[in-house]
């Protein structure tokens, strides 16, 4: 499993010389109690504290979810990149020199993955032939340069209606072919999907190219834009547009811009704001708003200046809520979108972000929108809907300065207001493990793993009384502490982590060791007890193995010797 191109000494410096609680610090805030530190977990949707943090063992852990890891892991899952790339980042922080050289970028290769290569290279071409005039015009007259036509890898779908099809045909099989949302088939053959649109390639969090969005341009259509639909690869509310190259700008502004459309981000880089992403018009999921938790602590809506655009960014501000993030409001008007109005007044905007709404009083002038304060009604009808969504606030001084503001505007006494507040009844904080029903031959094997990973001579006993665990994720966990300690004389789970790269399965089965919490001393006894119960598994798979490949043996003979075979079987684990 190890092939990086830095060697495993190299890892485990820039592992042991970087502050874990530091650097994890620096993604969420960490209160020290006791030996650990904790934070609430980023892997999953909480508000609680149930992610420790032990410098020790340089290890990270959430009590809900189970995530685990070194601060290599930590990283490349908060970030979406590379175990390397991880490395390095952390290296960087810590303020070690490596030279890893250029860090392959993580590519998942998949068919459907190549696919979508060849046909952006495909697509990026055609823009810059004779026949991508008249689409280079487009773009240009809507003040986008070549310098942006690269860095978002703007590109085009010709008239021709199978151009695309006939060259993904010479590479691949027609049943990749029909999963990647690219091509159509009908009663004539097969068809594009995509023809006569400037195509706005879309990423997933690793910036892979997974769709397509195309606009038309030059021709009348029902729509403006048309997308590639869901594939293996392209789920549209898991990921948002530019966010593989607005993360390191949002980390290092602390601030996250989010817009509707992917023009308003072009138009927003244009201009120098990078920290920009945009949710592609849709209702912003949960993942989505995760993500953008995620991205940086300051967040800002800012979409379109009409109705629609409103309505978005309450729904998308109560997404947010529910997750604990209070964001900030450009309330654009008159219509315009981001683009629009940059296009109108350009650094301007920049103004914009330093002048935020904050998202209670933006809200307050939402529901307040057709109601007259003077009608006692409407009047009513705006404070009951205005305590719903204070009740959806987590800040506590935003929640008083907004009870107070309605209170002005409508002359109700405060007290009054206040006893209409839900009491938010912070839920009581028991970590919640997930409940995992394990048959009395998993246990033994998790129990031995557990005391392999803190004692060789476990691992010893292993190698010469078992060798095999009956259950393929302990089998391989196995394999890997024993290889690591045959390499390296000792073992440590984080040690044993970074030996794997962080692998994601192997790191889900430690988690799943370390959750038996296992006392620090194992007896003799125990350990006989395990070996003799995973000893009885094997046997048992080998009989009921045996028993079936009897049943299907014709030869009497054959038979015969098989069925002593399970005899002797089933006397050796009577006496193991
Ligand atoms: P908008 O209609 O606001 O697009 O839709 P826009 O950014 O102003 O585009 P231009 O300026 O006319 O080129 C916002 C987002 O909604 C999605 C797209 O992702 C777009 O970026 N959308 C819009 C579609 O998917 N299909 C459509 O027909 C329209
Ligand atoms: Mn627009």
């Amino acid at each position: 499993m190890q092939m990086s191109y830095i060697s495993q000494e190299k890892i485990a410096e820039i592992r042991d010389n970087a502050d874990i609680v530091e650097i994890i610090s620096n993604y969420v805030s960490l209160t020290p109690r006791g030996k650990n530190y904790f934070g609430i977990c980023p892997f999953h949707d909480d508000n609680n504290p149930s992610m420790s943090v032990n410098r020790d063992k340089k290890i990270y852990k959430c009590f809900s979810c189970g995530a685990t890891g070194t601060v290599f892991k930590f990283v490349m899952d908060y970030e979406n990149i590379s175990f390397l790339e991880a490395v390095k980042k952390v290296a960087d922080s810590a303020g070690i020199s490596v030279d890893i050289g250029a860090i392959p970028k993580l590519k998942n290769h998949s068919k459907l993955h190549e696919i979508y290569d060849l046909s952006l290279k495909f697509y990026l071409n055609n823009i810059n032939t004779s026949a991508g005039k008249e689409a280079r015009e487009y773009l240009k007259s809507r003040g986008i340069n070549d310098a942006i036509i690269k860095e978002f890898q703007i590109g085009l779908a010709l008239d021709g209606k199978d151009a695309l099809a006939k060259l993904l045909f010479k590479k691949f099989d027609e049943k990749d072919i029909m999963k990647s949302g690219l091509v159509n088939k009908n009663a004539y053959g097969f068809l594009d999907l995509f023809y006569g649109r400037i195509m706005f390639p879309l990423c997933d969090l690793k910036g892979n190219v997974v769709a397509y969005s195309g606009r038309i341009y030059n021709r009348e259509d029902n729509s403006k834009y048309f997308n590639t639909w869901e594939t293996e690869i392209f789920k549209k509310g898991e990921l948002l547009y530019n966010y593989h190259r607005a993360k390191d700008s949002a980390r290092l502004n602390n601030q996250i811009i989010v817009m509707e459309g992917f023009m308003d981000v072009i138009r927003a880089y244009s201009i120098g704001i990078t920290n920009v992403v945009a949710t592609m018009g849709t209702a912003v999921t949960k993942e989505q708003a995760i993500l953008i938790k995620k991205m940086a602590k300051e967040v800002i809506l800012c979409f379109d200046g009409d109705e629609a655009g409103a309505h978005a960014t309450m729904a998308c501000a109560d997404e947010l809520l529910a997750i604990g993030v209070t964001p900030k409001i450009i309330a654009l008007t008159d219509g315009l979108d981001p683009d629009e109005y940059i296009l109108k007044n350009g650094d301007e905007f920049k103004n914009l972000i330093k002048n935020t709404m904050n998202v209670m009083d933006f809200k307050l002038n939402y529901i307040k929108k057709g109601k007259n304060l003077n009608n006692t009604v409407d009047e009513a009808k705006y404070v009951n809907e205005a305590i719903k969504e204070i009740n959806k606030i987590n800040d506590d001084i935003l929640k008083e300065l907004t009870i107070q503001k309605i209170a002005g505007e409508t002359g109700l006494d405060e007290g009054v207001l206040r006893s209409k507040l839900e009491n938010k009844v912070v839920a009581p904080k028991v970590p919640k493990k997930p409940k995992i029903k394990m048959n009395k031959y998993e246990i033994a094997e998790r129990n031995l793993i557990y005391y392999m990973l803190r004692y060789p001579e476990v691992i010893n006993i292993y190698n010469t009384k078992v060798t095999y665990m009956p259950t393929a994720e302990y089998r391989l966990l196995a394999r890997e502490i024993k290889m690591f300690y045959q390499d390296n004389g000792f073992i440590n789970e984080a040690d044993l982590i970074d030996y794997a790269e962080c692998d994601e399965d192997l790191v889900k089965t430690i988690s799943k060791v370390e959750e038996a919490n296992l006392k620090e001393n194992y007896s003799k006894e125990e350990i006989d007890d395990y070996i003799k119960t995973i000893k009885d598994y094997n046997v048992k798979n080998e009989v009921v193995r045996l028993t079936n490949k009897m049943k299907e043996e014709l030869d009497p003979l054959k038979k015969a010797e098989i069925a002593q075979k399970i005899i002797d079987l089933k006397k050796e684990s009577t006496n193991v």
